[in-house]
């Protein structure tokens, strides 16, 4: 489903990523686990066309996106969770919802996407009115979720569904992700809660200084006794 090949990016003159070659396939969960300042909101960014990479290709269902932008790749089904969950703060919850299906034209799937939202996370239909800025942490997470859910997205990309939320919610996120995958969405996780990560998806990779040095079934990459060493505290 998505296929990057030798991608190289940049801010300013320091490179941050070095010949990432990655790959998705259809119907897979896959994350990418690395440090602080490792490159992973970077790679979500080059691939959602929010920062341009300098070299290499993004391959998006057999077609090159990389001239895309963020609002054309949304369009062609790609979803897209930021870190630090980014909601419009001056606008109401409801109103997030309707700009993250701002690429749906049909307005019957917009009211069917709006309920399933609501379904999942009542909190945020009993709160449809209240403006995001006033929301808790873990509201607003929630509702940086249920965004990028608006547009029924192939693939999901998730930048970091743990931070700032606590473990109940982390796990709840986190389980509500799986049964999506099980439904059939394509799910690119980064994260730095590792074990999360490696537990809930099929395949990993390891990103260290901006480049990919190990790639492994998650299963194993668990067992992996640099992985444990680096990633899982132990
Ligand atoms: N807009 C920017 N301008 C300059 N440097 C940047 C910018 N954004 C990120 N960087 C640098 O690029 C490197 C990779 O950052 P990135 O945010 O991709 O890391 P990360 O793996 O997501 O880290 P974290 O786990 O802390 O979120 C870091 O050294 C960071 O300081
Ligand atoms: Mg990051």
């Amino acid at each position: 489903m998505l296929k990057v090949s030798n991608m190289d990016a940049y801010y300013g003159q320091s490179k941050v990523l070095e010949d990432i070659s990655i790959e998705i396939k259809d119907g897979e969960f896959v994350t990418i686990i690395g440090a602080n300042g490792a490159g992973k909101s970077t790679i979500m960014k080059c691939l959602m066309g929010i920062h341009n990479p300098s070299r290499g290709s993004i391959i998006y269902k057999g077609e090159d996106i990389a001239g895309m932008n963020a609002w054309e790749r949304a369009e062609h089904g790609i979803g897209y969770i930021p870190e630090g969950r980014r909601v419009f703060s001056k606008m109401t919850v409801e109103e997030n919802l309707l700009v993250g299906a701002y690429t749906v034209k049909d307005k019957i799937k917009i009211k069917r996407n709006l309920e399933r939202c609501y379904e999942i996370f009542p909190r945020l239909k009993e709160r449809r009115n209240q403006k995001s800025k006033t929301m808790s942490g873990g509201e607003q997470q929630m509702l940086a979720i249920s965004r990028a859910l608006m547009i029924e997205p192939e693939l999901l990309l998730i930048d970091e569904i743990s931070m700032g939320l606590m473990p109940l919610l982390v796990t709840h996120s986190i389980n509500l992700i799986k049964k999506l995958h099980k439904e059939g969405m394509t799910v690119l996780l980064v994260e730095q809660n590792a074990k999360k990560a490696l537990e809930a998806s099929d395949r990993g990779y390891v990103l260290e200084t901006g480049r990919i040095t190990m790639e492994d079934s998650s299963s194993l990459l668990k067992e992996n006794e640099a992985v444990i060493k680096a990633y899982l505290g132990a």
